[in-house]
């Protein structure tokens, strides 16, 4: 399987907070089967200023510890992005780390506030498709405006954003309303991608392999092979997880 939004990375957010602990979710994404994984580390001004010097800084980090404990696991990375009124300038000056390409376009892993989708967000989304940019929503099933009601998706599902699925949401780590609207998303077959969003040993570990079962129960078992491993790998084929 390949994770596709992940806190791996030490010490620049508010996931792994050294190498010690980045190593140990490692440990963990590779006996829950996971061969690949994509570093998304926050960008949000403010909280996590991170740039594409931090991130390739952490990588090449880690990425160095990785290859002397010889684990079976590659990764790369790109970024997290909170939707701000900085997005536009830091993407019009190369500052946001792309996820990969979907249908000849670059792929960015945004995401809204937990409490509602601001206004202007399908706008922003028509801004990023004129400039060859396909957002891909992080988590929707956590979103309080989404949870209350669905539609509320509409216009970015016609404006042709992707929407990942947090794998611990679908399982109920995160409560039963996350749960919920997983389940009614999951039904609709909205998303693209299901990844662990994994910052965490104890509360937030990277588990895909259960949730991939509960897919497969709730829906089929070629949609729950195309959300962790058909599509995620065609998104990060552009990706580099070469070792360091
Ligand atoms: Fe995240």
């Amino acid at each position: 399987m390949i994770d596709l939004h992940c806190h791996i990375l030490p010490g620049i957010d508010d996931g792994a907070s050294d190498l010690t602990e980045s190593l140990a979710l490692l440990q963990l994404a590779v006996a829950d089967g996971i061969t690949r994984m994509v570093a998304t580390p926050h960008i949000n001004p403010g909280y996590f200023d991170n740039t594409q010097a931090s991130i390739h800084q952490a990588l090449t980090l880690l990425r160095t510890a990785l290859n002397e404990q010889k684990l079976a696991i590659s990764i790369a990375a790109a970024a997290e992005i909170r939707v701000t009124a900085d997005l536009m300038p830091a993407f019009e000056s190369g500052q946001l780390p792309i996820l990969g390409h979907w249908q000849q376009q670059q792929v960015l892993l945004l995401e809204f506030p937990h409490s509602h989708i601001p206004p202007g967000s399908d706008k922003l989304v028509k801004w990023l498709s004129q400039r060859g940019v396909i957002p891909m929503i992080a988590h929707p099933e956590r979103n309080r405006d989404v949870q209350n009601d669905p539609k509320i998706l509409a216009p970015l599902i016609r404006a042709g954003c992707l929407f990942q699925l947090t794998a611990s949401s679908l399982l109920g780590d995160l409560g039963s309303r996350h749960q919920d609207c997983a389940r009614v998303l999951l039904e609709q077959r909205l998303f693209t991608v299901m990844a662990t969003d994994s910052h965490n040993v104890l509360r937030r570990p990277p588990r895909l392999a259960t949730a991939r079962a509960e897919v497969s129960r709730l829906t089929d078992e070629s949609y729950a092979h195309a959300l962790v491993q058909g599509n995620p790998q065609v998104i990060s084929a552009s990706l580099d997880f070469s070792a360091a």
